[in-house]
């Protein structure tokens, strides 16, 4: 008899699929980025974003209890300041646009996870990531005179009720100084989720269109990862768990699946992938077009990164895909 195995048996219907699903999306898994300025009731689209928008602190409350009542756990926080300067005071002062967003979304939520992303570039007049050399003009970020801002960042973002801290400049020595930081200013119990693996990527345009964080000089591949080196995520992964994260990132998603599976495969830290702007701008692209499906595409790709080995992925697509696995 030809062929004795036929794997399509276990395809004939959708309650057999179901019954063999390897892999489930659950709003469980879901990140929702939001875009903090200044202001009253602000909501300004950003353009190369559609459905992405700069939020003031009104409207972020607003945009937080629609995410804790579509099921989604947590939201990420990102600011843009009234005034940038070489010190990115608007990062770390205790009035900052992220500490006012967290306060008043841990006052109206309180049961929403609110994480923090630690980084100065929203907040440098350059849009680097930390102090640079007066004259510097290619953007090589001084990295341990940038870790006493990013420390006095972390501390004031968890005392203006951040639950969790997500340093992101690629710094090295990062996770173990905000760790001491916490720890001394009695934060012992906040989570530092690192963005372990970030990659020097094209993939954040958007973003830093979102964010107005893009460098007005030089680029970010001095402290960024380069985008050809796997075994070199591993060396930072392995670093940060010796630091004391509590949680891994792999950043972007789409193009480093192969890191997201490496990386879960060498620890046994939660793992967390960021489906980055331009990964949502290209989909949200084709689907205005009416090229793509966009449900389709989307749960797919969000599916394929838990598959991949992440344990939560944050995605400007969270609340339609909530809104699609609530359906
Ligand atoms: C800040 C930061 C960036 C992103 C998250 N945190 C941008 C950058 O490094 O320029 C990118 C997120 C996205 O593209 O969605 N360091
Ligand atoms: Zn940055």
């Amino acid at each position: 008899m030809f062929p004795i195995h036929r794997p399509r048996r276990l395809r004939t219907s959708s309650q057999l699929r179901r019954m063999v699903r390897e892999t489930v999306l659950t709003t469980n898994d879901l990140i929702y980025p939001l875009f903090a300025v200044p202001g009253q009731a602000i909501a300004k689209e950003v353009k190369s974003m559609p459905g992405v928008y700069q939020l003031s602190v009104d409207k972020i409350v607003e945009e937080a209890k629609e995410v804790y009542d579509l099921g989604i756990p947590g939201i990420i926080l990102f600011g843009i300041p009234e005034d940038k300067d070489a010190d990115a005071t608007g990062a770390w002062h205790d009035c900052g646009i992220v500490q006012k967003a967290a306060t008043a979304v841990k006052e109206a939520v309180p049961d929403l996870v609110v994480i923090a992303d630690t980084c100065l570039c929203e907040y440098t007049s350059h849009g680097h990531c930390g102090y640079l050399q007066v004259g510097d003009l290619s953007g090589r970020v001084l990295n341990d005179p940038t870790l006493e801002l990013l420390k006095k960042t972390a501390v004031s973002q968890a005392k203006a009720g951040a639950d969790i801290i997500a340093p992101s400049g690629m710094m090295d020595g990062f996770v173990q100084a905000i760790r001491v930081a916490l720890d001394e200013a009695g934060y012992l119990d906040t989570p530092i989720l690192s963005y372990a693996a970030k990659y020097a990527s094209a993939y954040y345009g958007p973003f830093r269109d979102a964010a107005e964080s893009t460098p007005q000089f030089g680029d970010r591949r001095t402290y960024q990862m380069d985008p050809g080196n796997a075994r070199e995520a591993l060396k930072e992964i392995a670093l940060d768990i010796a630091e004391g994260a509590d949680m891994l990132m792999v950043k972007p998603a789409l193009a480093y699946m192969d890191v997201i599976w490496r990386v879960k495969e060498a620890s046994n830290l939660p793992v967390a992938a960021y489906n980055v702007s331009g990964e949502y701008s290209m989909v949200k692209a084709a689907a205005l077009n009416g090229w793509i499906d966009e449900e389709r595409v989307v749960m797919e790709t969000l599916t394929s990164f838990k598959r991949a080995g992440s344990d939560l992925i944050l995605t400007y697509h969270a609340k339609d895909a909530a809104r699609w696995l609530n359906d």
